[in-house]
């Protein structure tokens, strides 16, 4: 059966605190922290449109005006790189304002994951929509989200993203125990575990932030009891939709990743994403890498 209701808006929770970037989160949200250039957020509402998904509702909460101002124009800016015959830059600030249609929501009071998401109920209304979480940055020559939204449309119901992890990590994610389907990277989803206590795990495919949901999640949720963290999550919904079959908002299948996907949520592996997409860089990359090697070079040698 084909499903032929299209996606077309994306939801991305921005409320979170940023506890482990501070002192540098403290008056800036972490959605903001620069990846070479470029705030992370962007990255993120840049692959929403990249997937034909042009309206992006963010889910914000204190202090998260500067996402706001940065995907709004800037008049004096522009005014002042006009002033002085910068087209780049201009283009650089402009092209932020003109991505999507942004819209915010605020979640008001920090209950978790599965709650950030459905204070989009409203602006989502009855329809199937994306969720992208901005800890995670997927590869642009990667297209995961393209193909969630084609198994959405083959299979109905909801998809998550997942990918192998070493059974140490496993702990640190939402769990999926799978089982094949007749396509190679798509799996169905019969069990979801949020967080598992190590040696409780289902398997080794943990969910990485990107989700299409079936609008029948928002009842859900509104059920779902504090899971673990005592926060409401949305892999516990997502749990009790992927028992029930198509016609009441199941099932849950799973698209399995094995492209590139960068963390951003710690600073390891902040940094780590930041050299990669220095690396991956034109303008940058022939002086950067040369330094790099010599870098570690001294380092290794000292
Ligand atoms: C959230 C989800 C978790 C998922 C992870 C992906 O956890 O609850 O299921 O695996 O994002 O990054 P968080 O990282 O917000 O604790």
């Amino acid at each position: 059966m084909v499903d032929h209701e299209p996606v077309t808006k994306a939801v991305v929770p921005a409320a979170g605190l940023g506890t482990r970037f501070l002192p540098a989160t403290k008056a800036t949200p972490k959605e903001m922290l620069p990846i070479v250039d470029k705030p992370a957020i962007q990255y993120v509402v840049e692959e929403a449109v990249g997937a034909g998904l042009n309206d992006v509702l963010l889910v914000t909460g204190r202090g998260k005006r500067p996402m706001e101002d940065h995907f709004d124009r800037a008049y004096e800016l522009e005014e002042a790189l006009r002033a002085k015959d910068d087209p780049e830059r201009l283009a650089a600030v402009r092209e932020s304002s003109e991505l999507a249609n942004v819209h915010y929501v605020r979640q008001g009071e920090p209950k978790g994951l599965g709650h950030a998401v459905h204070c989009a109920r409203q602006h989502v209304g009855d329809e199937p929509f994306a969720v992208l979480l901005g800890d995670d940055l997927i590869d642009a020559r990667d297209p995961l989200l393209k193909r969630m939204l084609e198994v959405r449309a083959e299979f109905g119901g909801s998809v998550v993203a997942l990918m192998e992890v070493e059974p140490e990590q496993v702990s640190l994610y939402g769990c999926a125990a799978i089982e094949p389907t007749a396509e190679d990277d798509v799996v169905k989803v019969t069990n979801l575990v949020e967080k598992p206590v190590p040696g409780e795990a289902p398997s080794r495919w943990i969910i990485i932030g990107r989700y299409v949901c079936d609008p029948a999640v928002f009842d859900v949720l509104e059920k779902t009891p504090p899971g673990r963290g005592g926060e409401i999550q949305l892999t516990d919904a997502l749990m009790t939709l992927a028992q029930r079959d198509r016609s009441q908002g199941g099932p849950v299948h799973g698209v399995l990743f094995r492209g590139r996907r960068y963390d951003t949520g710690n600073k390891l592996d902040y940094l780590r994403t930041v050299v990669q997409f220095a690396a991956d860089r034109p303008d940058l990359a022939a002086e950067f890498l040369p330094w790099l090697r010599e870098f570690v070079a001294r380092q290794d040698a000292s």
